[in-house]
């Protein structure tokens, strides 16, 4: 197989401290609003990730000129000379992310048309995008599906609409965000998602001098202005980043601190794994003064000795338990005494990677039913969509391959808490979200090494 493996002995409690930047599904859209403005956008906080090379690099190819700002991580964008690009170009990038399919709308405004190559993204379940094509088409654009990509034009300009999403999909609300803020007219999307992420792009928009207002119920009402500008933005920390060290922490007994983790933004995170046993402590930031450094802000997780206890969830919308906590807990639930019932109801075909984990020692049943919740999009409908998580169960080594990102985590941290050396395949994949993970399971006291 490839040398892209990474060797892990297991076994030893990750201790230490790690620091999470901006979330990796905030700061890739923020890119993308970028191309709206007339005038540069900073980001600040930008992880060193696959996902925002992408992004960097279709902005690249339209016009946006993209450097290094003086800190450490940060991005400015110019967009003075928006141009179009050739699908050629464009589809150097086909099948490497799903964030593409965010540039329609800001396209359709600069351009008045645009080309999305083959999305890309984790293999897990079949991830349409109806929903977004249904929402443009709303807004007047055309769309014309060719075997090479997405043409999309706007011979009328884009207008205000009423929308009501079928179900509160991330990435659709955000498309609806980056096409009705610059369209004629007010906008009206009912069922959006309002994930912390969301918000957070809408605190962008805003300071782009956008006019979105947040009402109850999940409907979000946008007025439309012919002109936006650019941007200075600090995004909110990965959740999922910090909720994944987490979870390493629990499944090897250890105790890892995470610089930058939100409580608000983890409660649901922080309420689950406490229920399994887990013990965290939350540390405020403290800003400088008299002559003192400060302290950063983040969460402290710790297994606390003794058994962990079993647990019931669902994933699912904000503010509920998100899909992607769910592949590394997993992973600590195998430790816990009794049945443990995860329902996912978010993504029908997010538990294949339970299969490795049981070649490991664990004992997962995955299941068509909708167990231990409400039924879900999913019951009844042929997708083993529930998992009982019978523990605990003693991991020993195996060789792995990585299937999708966060799955591909999931069972870094089962070779870190299993006995004896795994070799995992296909680490590379997990560089799309994990900045530096390498460096920070080193610094974690992790045993792993490139053979
Ligand atoms: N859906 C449709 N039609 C659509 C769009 C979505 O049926 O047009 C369905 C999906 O198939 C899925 C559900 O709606 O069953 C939710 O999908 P959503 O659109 O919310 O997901 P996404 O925007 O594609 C983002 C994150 C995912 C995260 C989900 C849910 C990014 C780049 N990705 O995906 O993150 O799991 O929201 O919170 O923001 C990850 O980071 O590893 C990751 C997969």
């Amino acid at each position: 197989m490839t040398d892209d493996v990474l060797v892990v002995h297991g076994g030893t409690p990750l201790e230490g401290r790690i620091r999470v930047r901006g979330a990796k599904n905030l700061v890739s859209k923020a890119m993308v609003a970028a191309l709206l403005g007339d005038t540069p956008s900073r980001l600040f906080d930008v992880p060193n990730i696959r996902d925002v090379e992408v992004v960097r690099g279709l902005l690249g190819l339209h016009g946006v000129k993209v450097t290094d700002g003086e800190e450490e991580g940060e991005l400015v964008f110019d967009p003075a000379n928006v141009e179009s690009a050739s699908t050629d170009q464009i589809n150097v990038h086909a099948g490497s992310s799903r964030i593409p399919i965010l540039f329609c709308g800001p396209l359709l405004h600069r351009l008045g048309h645009a080309f999305i190559p083959d999305l890309g993204g984790c293999h897990i379940g079949p991830r349409p995008i109806d929903f977004h094509l249904q929402a443009l088409r709303e807004f007047g654009a055309t769309v014309d599906k060719r075997p090479e990509g997405l043409h999309l034009s706007a011979p009328n300009g884009l207008h205000g609409t009423k929308f009501s999403l079928p179900y509160p999909s991330v990435g659709a609300t955000e498309q609806v965000l980056l096409t009705a803020v610059m369209a004629e007219g007010v906008t009206e999307l009912r069922n959006a998602a309002v994930e912390p992420e969301i918000i957070d792009l809408i605190c962008v928009l805003q300071k782009m001098g956008a006019i979105i207002k947040v009402h109850t119920d999940r409907v979000i009402e946008i007025q439309g202005v012919p002109k936006l500008h650019g941007y200075t933005h600090r995004p909110i920390p990965d959740r999922i980043e910090a909720a994944s060290w987490a979870a390493a922490a629990l499944a090897t007994r250890g105790h890892v601190e995470v610089l930058g983790a939100q409580q608000a933004d983890m409660m649901t995170f922080l309420n689950i794994f406490r229920s399994v046993g887990g013990e965290y402590e939350v540390t405020d930031l403290r800003p400088p003064r008299h002559g003192d450094a400060g302290q950063e802000g983040g969460i402290r997780f710790w297994h606390p000795g003794g058994e962990l206890k079993s647990v019931a969830l669902e994933t699912d919308v904000h503010p509920g338990f998100m899909t992607d906590w769910q592949q590394p807990l997993v992973v600590a639930l195998t430790q816990a005494r009794g049945l443990s019932i995860v329902h996912e109801t978010v993504y029908e075909q997010r538990l294949g990677y339970t299969e490795a984990l049981n070649t490991m020692g664990a004992n997962i049943q995955v299941y068509r039913d909708c167990l231990g919740g409400t039924p879900c999009r999913f019951g009844r409908r042929n997708f083993k969509h529930s998992a009982v998580i019978a523990g605990p169960s003693k991991l020993h080594a195996a060789d792995l391959v990585i299937p999708d990102l966060r799955a591909g985590f999931s069972h870094l941290i089962a070779a870190l808490a299993a006995e004896g050396t795994s070799r995992v395949y296909g680490v590379d994949l997990i560089n799309r979200g994990y900045e530096d993970f390498e460096a920070k399971l080193a610094d974690l006291g992790a045993h792993v090494e490139r053979p």
